[in-house]
């Protein structure tokens, strides 16, 4: 086993692949919905194993086109869709969110939770701007400060795994010189990072652990992970995943 295979070993034995939950998903989704025809053609990029996925099938007649590069979450997705009879609204692509196949304005909505910042907030909202309708909409969930006096440990944390981090108000501002217009943001709870996500990791790592004491890659890795967790635990007050709507003019 190598750092890479650990990885996604971990990553599919969690039921999310990031922080996240049913009732955001659906609250996001509540505030695109009016700007929504009544079967909107919809991209969900960077889907994992589609936890989000299922929550936006269950609430819209429209077509999902799930989008992972990692091709085991989308079996995993295809076969949960297959048992909850969503097959219809669901189908998978294994693709880079860099180079997406989608036509020009072919999409009502864009999904992206926990993901944009895989390709970088800004080129995100610029790049993919122009696969949506004219009027169409970006849901995306971003890392952001919610508030300006973090201590330096987490700030230093924060430079070192993902210095774009912003606060709410200067994503406001990037997400208006992108072009669109903002049609609803929330902050989400503590809940989605920690009975959602961190916890079952805890699972996870208390088992694997000791496995992999005597192998220093290995255990590097699950320490990266544990150290993140104990981040959270003792910062989340001061940063976390804001939700943001927004809509191409
Ligand atoms: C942090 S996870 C979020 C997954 C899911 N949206 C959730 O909230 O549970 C990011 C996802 O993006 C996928 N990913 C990473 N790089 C990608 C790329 N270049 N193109 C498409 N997907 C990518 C990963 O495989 C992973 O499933």
């Amino acid at each position: 086993m190598n750092t890479q295979e650990l990885f996604f070993r971990y990553f599919e034995s969690i039921h999310r692949q990031g922080p996240g939950n049913t009732a955001s998903t659906n609250r996001a989704f509540q505030i695109a919905k009016p700007f929504l025809p009544d079967k909107p053609l919809i991209a969900d990029i960077g889907c994992g194993k589609g936890a989000q996925t299922i929550d936006l099938a269950r609430q819209t007649n429209g077509q999902i086109t799930a989008v992972d590069i990692h091709q085991p979450f989308l079996d995993s997705l295809e076969q949960r869709a297959a048992e909850l009879n969503l097959t219809n609204h669901i189908r998978t692509l294994q693709a880079d969110m860099n180079a997406l196949p989608f036509s020009p304005e072919s999409l009502d909505l864009i999904w992206a939770e926990g993901s944009i910042f895989i390709t970088g907030f800004e080129n995100g909202l610029k790049n993919w701007r122009r696969f949506l309708k004219p009027g169409g909409i970006i849901a995306f969930s971003e890392s952001v400060w919610f508030s300006d006096d973090a201590p330096d440990k987490i700030r230093n944390y924060w430079n070192e795994v993902y210095p774009d981090i912003q606060t709410i108000e200067a994503s406001l501002e990037l997400i208006g010189e992108c072009g669109y217009e903002v049609i609803g943001h929330f902050s989400q709870p503590k809940e989605c990072w920690l009975d959602e996500y961190y916890y079952p990791q805890e699972a996870i790592l208390d088992r694997w652990e000791p496995l992999y004491a005597e192998d220093p890659e290995l255990s590097g890795l699950l320490k990266m992970f544990r150290r993140e967790i104990e981040q959270y635990k003792q910062y989340g007050d001061y940063y976390g995943y804001e939700f943001f709507i927004i809509r191409k003019p």
